[in-house]
């Protein structure tokens, strides 16, 4: 639709025409107003103009009908606008269960991607079309901005934190990746492509890259070679918390306190492990701060994802079993 128009990129994903309607409602809102309040302002200036010295005009005192009026269809324009972004944030923010994940990891001045797949890119990204995709972001340094106009798709990449995004691509090709935030001499040459491939190509794209084996199987390698196992055995006398079935569940902390066993949490746990000790377990373990890349941190976060409980259920409860608010014990 935009193609003849270069204001505008083209709407490459499920995102795309959503996010426009509402930008085009915004605008089209805007203009209306403006021009019919500039209208009224040269209108009212001629018809109610001094027209002698002694003008004087009739006093007025409130009036309800008024009053109403500029009161109650700028709150229904307002509560029409509210609506219609918050569920659009909700829609931009709510990752589908089914989505594949990439992880990207920023740093000045490139993008690198892992796939769980274990394929590894630098300033481009692959994905099929029709598949949503969930994006981990983080960053080696500074603040970067991950922007995919096609796909009006932009998420901050935080140094220390994961932020996550999606997208859906609808038609094949290559698009344009950005860095948004500007983050030091060669910001403007952080740029990349999204390849987008039909699920045939994509596959015949996924046997070419395999290299080292999944991302979880390069994070078990780490976890040997950092000897982390030596710690983490998994047994009653091991002096570090065992990790089976550790993601996703909520951990009793030494402060008493309780932390959701989330990406973040891990990540923090092995570059700053005396932040959120487990309940019953000493201070004991070193930082791994400068010893391990971002890109490692991902693949061993992905391999203690990959760990599924052994045996009898961990007495920690899961997350998604504590009870709603409201409901009975
Ligand atoms: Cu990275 Cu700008």
């Amino acid at each position: 639709m935009w193609s003849g128009f270069p204001l505008f990129p083209e709407q490459a994903s499920s995102h795309a025409a959503r996010v426009d309607a509402l930008y085009f409602f915004l605008i089209a809102l805007t203009a209306f107003f403006s021009l019919l309040i500039g209208l009224m302002v040269i209108g009212f200036a001629i018809r109610y103009r001094r027209r002698s010295p002694n003008d004087r005009p009739p006093a007025i005192y409130g009036s309800l009908a008024l009053e109403l009026t500029w009161t109650l269809i700028p709150l229904g324009i307002v509560a029409v606008i509210f609506f219609w972004s918050a569920d659009l944030y909700l829609t931009l923010n709510r990752v589908p269960k089914d989505a594949i994940e990439v992880h990207v990891v920023g740093k000045r001045w490139m993008w690198k991607v892992q796939h769980m797949t274990g394929q590894r890119e630098i300033n481009e990204l692959h994905v099929p079309v029709g598949v949503p995709v969930k994006l981990t972001l983080t960053s080696e340094d500074v603040i970067h901005s991950f922007y995919v106009p096609a796909f009006r798709v932009k998420k901050d990449a935080l140094p220390a934190r994961y932020t996550t995004a999606w997208f859906q691509a609808t038609r094949p090709g290559r698009y344009h990746l950005f860095c948004a935030e500007y983050c030091g001499t060669r910001h403007s040459n952080m740029i990349g492509s999204i390849v987008v491939l039909e699920p045939a190509a994509f596959q015949v794209w996924l046997a070419g890259g395999a290299s080292g084996g999944s991302l979880a199987s390069a994070g078990e390698k780490l976890f040997q070679d950092l000897a982390c196992v030596t710690c983490h055995r998994g047994d009653s006398g091991a002096r570090g918390p065992a990790l089976d079935g550790l993601f996703g569940r909520s951990v009793a902390l030494a402060d008493g306190g309780t932390a959701a066993a989330d990406e973040t949490y891990i990540r923090e746990s092995i570059v700053t492990p005396s932040a959120r000790v487990v309940a019953g377990y000493q201070p004991i373990m070193p930082t791994y701060q400068g010893l391990v890349s971002e890109e490692q941190l991902i693949q061993l976060v992905a391999y203690v994802r990959s760990l599924k409980a052994k045996g009898p259920a961990p007495a920690t409860a899961p997350v998604a079993a504590a009870p709603a608010p409201g409901a009975r014990p």
